[in-house]
């Protein structure tokens, strides 16, 4: 199976993104909780290596806490500022906090050369989905709506003044994901984060199957009422009986279970559900293994 991503306008994104970057101190990433790994772009680390750099893992409310736990203290020792959220439903306040903190060097830097109270810059960066516009709506909301009443103000780049100490690029900028790598494409498939059209639904039910019947035991069960078995296409069937999914020749209709199925476990139905753990702490100090574990669990 080969999932595919549409890279066309993705030069075009990449070069404004560089001429963004210039103009300000912070990037704020975000990654979907649920796969911090697969929805990351390490290219980023080198667009912006001289930045500050927080990241969110969004969508939390969807994501195994433990495990997002874990991952934000990979992400911590290497260097981010990391805060789980829910963007949708949460609050995003704290995100205020940590750009602060996240600039503290330059913060300083400022006040040494006597320059007081000069607002950070933030941008928002992210791949496809992952949550960038209702982030910013969040997070700036009023201030959104009170650019929204003077029309005009400003050609060129649009910054929302969220407060004193911090403006928002308006527009975020858009990372492509790692296609390269299979387990990535699909990981991002099962979170809905790929046109529906090229995916094959029947097959990402089946992986969702197995993956919940190893990582998850019991929240098939819990969900569908079916019994539990290791083989994804045989968990398909049972809910597909259980869930009275039929052709109209009476056949049982998996590709309507797998719907359902992926459809419960994008919407949080199945319970908290993270896909990727992060990598041990042990397997920190060796960037190889770690990735290799990153990679192994799906
Ligand atoms: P993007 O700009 O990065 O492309 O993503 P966008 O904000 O459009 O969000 C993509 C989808 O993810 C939206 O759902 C949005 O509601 C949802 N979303 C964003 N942040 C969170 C979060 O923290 N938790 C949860 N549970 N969902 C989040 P949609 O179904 O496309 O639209 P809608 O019907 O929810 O408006």
């Amino acid at each position: 199976m080969q999932y595919q991503w549409y890279p066309g306008h993705m030069t075009k994104a990449r070069r404004q993104m560089q001429e963004d970057l210039k103009l300000i101190d912070a990037v704020i990433e975000l990654v979907d909780a649920r796969i911090p790994y697969s929805s990351k772009n390490p290219d980023i680390q080198t667009m912006a290596a001289n930045k500050s750099r927080v990241l969110l893992l969004n969508k939390a409310d969807l994501a195994d806490p433990g495990k997002t736990a874990a991952w934000r203290a990979y992400y911590e020792a290497q260097g981010y500022f990391v805060v789980p959220v829910n963007s949708k439903t949460g609050s995003v306040k704290v995100v205020n906090s940590i750009i602060t903190q996240a600039c503290r060097e330059k913060i300083e830097r400022d006040r040494r050369r006597g320059i007081l109270n000069r607002p950070l810059r933030a941008m928002i960066v992210g791949i496809p989905n992952v949550g960038k516009s209702t982030f910013i709506n969040a997070f700036a909301g009023k201030a959104i709506a009170k650019t929204g009443n003077k029309p005009g103000v400003t050609k060129g780049k649009q910054w929302i003044r969220l407060n004193k100490s911090v403006e928002l690029l308006d527009t975020p900028g858009i990372l492509w994901p790692k296609f390269e790598d299979q387990a990535v494409g699909l990981r991002i498939a099962l979170i809905g984060s790929i046109n529906d059209e090229i995916l094959v639904t029947t097959e990402l039910g089946f992986e969702l199957c197995r993956f919940l019947t190893a990582e998850y035991p019991g929240a098939a069960a819990a969900k569908y009422g079916v019994e539990e078995c290791e083989d994804g296409n045989k968990l398909l069937a049972r809910i597909a009986e259980k869930r009275a999914c039929r052709k109209s020749g009476g056949e049982l209709d998996i590709e309507k279970a797998a719907s359902f199925l992926l459809d419960d476990f994008r919407n949080g139905r199945l319970g908290p559900i993270s896909l990727e753990s992060a990598p041990r702490a042990e397997q920190k100090k060796t960037p190889a293994g770690a990735k290799e574990q990153e990679k192994k669990q799906l």
